[in-house]
């Protein structure tokens, strides 16, 4: 039986649960009437829509600050190990350095965490999951999945995770700030969840090298990374089919614009049985959909900041950026041994943007230098999204 499907059933059930079975619900009011509004400190420039926020938790300073201090708190978690940023490291663009995290129990979880810079915009949330539209659809995954555990929340110690939160006076106003009603009945994991939200859709990103390049600065790319970005932006090497856009990936989302579905593709990693097959551990979208095309399709990551997010793709089964432009160059990846061996190039679900090209080893460099204007070195410094317990 594969073990993806648990993690949807299990998770649809904790939607239930948590969001409607945890109290608070229909008395607790937010104090905002800010909504999408600019007011906010979105650290996102006026030429870039706002992101889409979900009319039942607009944003707001409040929520945004007791959402930082959660994620920064190992308290959140069944034993005390973990928190989110266990797994989401503001230095690596809040992406880690691990090829698949570990979770609070020990578990190693079938993929490699992503960064979560810009995350507001995007259509569909983790890898490869058509369903999961909301961050705060999302944020219950690491909270009480259980397929795999990472923070390892249930039923038997929920209780006291809320009141370590409830007893702490930090707290005590953080919620009292964000949110209105009797304190004890705001502590609920429905506020948490919003206030996660709040915290990750604000963490944005647009001070790169290459933002400034596109907003007039001529002179701030070097000759490599223009010549590089040249490249990206080729019929010939179609890099920008699937990671186009302000956010350098297809599966975006705005406030301004109707989308249809969410693009998946598979890039060709694997072909373990000649027919296309990824390993069991991790196979995209058909384990959700169950539909024999869906075989190893993933949605195109975000590239604004790769340079600090290795080790790459779902799996982190690739080490790093070089390694990345040579399989694309190949049309997909060849494993020649071990229990993965098999031709990806081969692979029938393949996308045809995927097809391979000739490239020199001046411009494999160059695609590099350009990938590397990507990252955006404010935001990796940026107090406003650092840990508060250690201000
Ligand atoms: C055990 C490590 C771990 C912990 C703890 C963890 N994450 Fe993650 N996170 C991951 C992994 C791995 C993925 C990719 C999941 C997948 O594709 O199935 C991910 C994906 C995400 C995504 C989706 C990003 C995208 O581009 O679609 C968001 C948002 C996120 N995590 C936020 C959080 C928040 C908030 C917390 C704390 C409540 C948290 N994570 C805790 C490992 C972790
Ligand atoms: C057909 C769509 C498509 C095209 C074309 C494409 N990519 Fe990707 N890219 C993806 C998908 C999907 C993934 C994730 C695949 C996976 O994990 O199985 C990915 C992953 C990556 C990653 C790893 C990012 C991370 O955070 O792990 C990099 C870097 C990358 N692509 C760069 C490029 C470059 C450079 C080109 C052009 C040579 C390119 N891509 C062309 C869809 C595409």
């Amino acid at each position: 039986m594969n073990k993806k499907r648990h993690l949807t059933a299990a998770f649809a059930a904790c939607v239930v649960f948590t969001l409607g079975g945890c109290g608070g619900g229909s008395e607790t009011r937010y104090n905002t009437e800010v909504g999408e509004s600019r007011q906010f400190t979105w650290g996102v420039p006026e030429h870039i829509p706002l992101p889409i926020v979900p009319k039942d938790n607009p944003v707001n300073e409040p929520m945004f600050q007791l959402g930082r201090h959660l994620f920064y708190d190992t308290r959140l978690s069944g034993n005390g190990s973990q928190s989110c940023e266990s797994c989401h490291h503001q230095n690596q663009a809040f992406a880690e350095s691990l090829e698949r995290s570990i979770g609070s129990t020990g578990e190693l979880h079938p993929r490699n965490a992503q960064s979560l810079v810009n995350v507001a915009f995007n259509t569909t949330y983790t890898w490869a999951n058509p369903a999961l539209l909301t961050l705060e659809q999302q944020i219950l995954v690491p909270l009480f999945g259980e397929f795999p555990v990472e923070q390892g929340i249930n039923e038997d110690n929920k209780a006291r995770v809320l009141n370590d939160i409830a007893a702490d006076p930090i707290y005590q106003q953080l919620f009292t700030a964000a949110v209105s009603g009797d304190a004890a009945e705001t502590v609920n994991f429905e506020v948490i969840v919003k206030a996660l939200a709040t915290f990750v859709r604000g963490i944005n990103s647009f001070g790169s090298d290459t933002d400034r390049f596109e907003n007039g600065d001529a002179n701030v790319l070097s000759r490599d990374a223009e010549r590089g970005r040249e490249l990206f932006f080729s019929e010939g090497l179609e890099c920008f089919h699937c990671h186009g856009g302000y956010n350098f990936t297809n599966a975006t989302a705005d406030s301004s614009q109707l989308f249809a579905d969410t693009p998946f593709h598979n890039t060709g990693l694997y072909n373990i049985d000649g027919q296309g097959a990824y390993p069991e551990i991790s196979q995209g979208i058909i384990e959700i959909t169950s539909k024999a095309t869906d075989m190893g399709r993933f949605k195109a990551p975000s590239l604004r900041n790769v340079a600090l997010t290795a080790p790459y793709m779902h799996d982190g089964s690739i080490a790093t950026l070089e390694e990345v432009v040579r399989t694309y160059a190949a049309g997909g990846r060849n494993i020649t041994n071990g229990p993965n061996a098999g031709d990806g190039r081969a692979n029938p679900f393949r996308d045809g943007f995927v097809s391979g090209f000739d490239i020199s080893e001046d411009d494999i460099q160059n695609i590099i230098a350009f990938l590397e204007t990507l990252t955006d070195y404010q935001l990796i410094n940026n107090p406003r999204f650092a840990n508060p317990w250690e201000e």
